[in-house]
């Protein structure tokens, strides 16, 4: 199905035990709204959500991303939103991949306008080679040096693979 594994299983669960711990340990004594941005987000959120030992909640969003191809389409659009409030919260963006960081640097500015006393972004995957907005990500899982179109674990291509228990090329 994929042409070479690029992240096992067992190195995602590590990568995802490790922010996990980070978390903890960054927000000792907060609550935290995550925030899964669907549909790609929808496997990494889940893991990770179970790694983390303190109280906190779970929104989904979802917001325009590649259609059915590998091309951004550049245009945002909230296809799904949250619908609790935000003020004075303790927020977390949880996605699957920062590509151009278009998605992320509007879904955030977003997010920001709802006054949340903080927000940070939770990554498994980070490709910074194709960044096109100035994005930075707070929890990153791997750093991908090279710019080659991966599917699994959430991660689609045309709505399929994201199944898939590792992070592949596709063929
Ligand atoms: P960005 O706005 O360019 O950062 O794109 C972010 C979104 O594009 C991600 O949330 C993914 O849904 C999708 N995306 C980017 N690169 C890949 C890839 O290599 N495989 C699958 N989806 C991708
Ligand atoms: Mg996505």
């Amino acid at each position: 199905m994929c042409e070479k594994i690029l992240y096992s299983k067992e190195q995602i669960k590590n990568e995802v035990e490790r922010i996990g711990k980070q978390i903890n340990d960054d927000y000792k004594d907060k609550e935290i709204v995550f925030i899964c941005v669907l549909n790609g987000s929808f496997v990494f959120t889940s893991d990770l959500v179970r790694e983390v030992e303190l109280p906190c909640s779970i929104e989904f969003m979802q917001v325009s991303t590649y259609g059915s191809g590998t091309q951004s389409t550049g245009v945002f659009n909230i296809k799904k939103d949250i619908s609790c409030d935000l003020h004075n919260k303790h927020v977390i963006i949880v996605e699957d991949i920062v590509d151009s960081g278009f998605t992320l640097y509007n879904l955030k500015e977003y997010i920001i306008s709802k006054n949340p006393a903080s927000v940070k972004i939770a990554t498994l995957i980070d490709k910074p080679a194709r960044r096109t907005c100035e994005m930075v990500t707070d929890y990153v899982g791997f750093v991908m040096d090279k710019d080659e179109f991966i599917v699994g674990y959430g991660l689609d291509y045309a709505d399929k693979y994201r199944n898939l228990p590792y992070v592949g090329i596709l063929k």
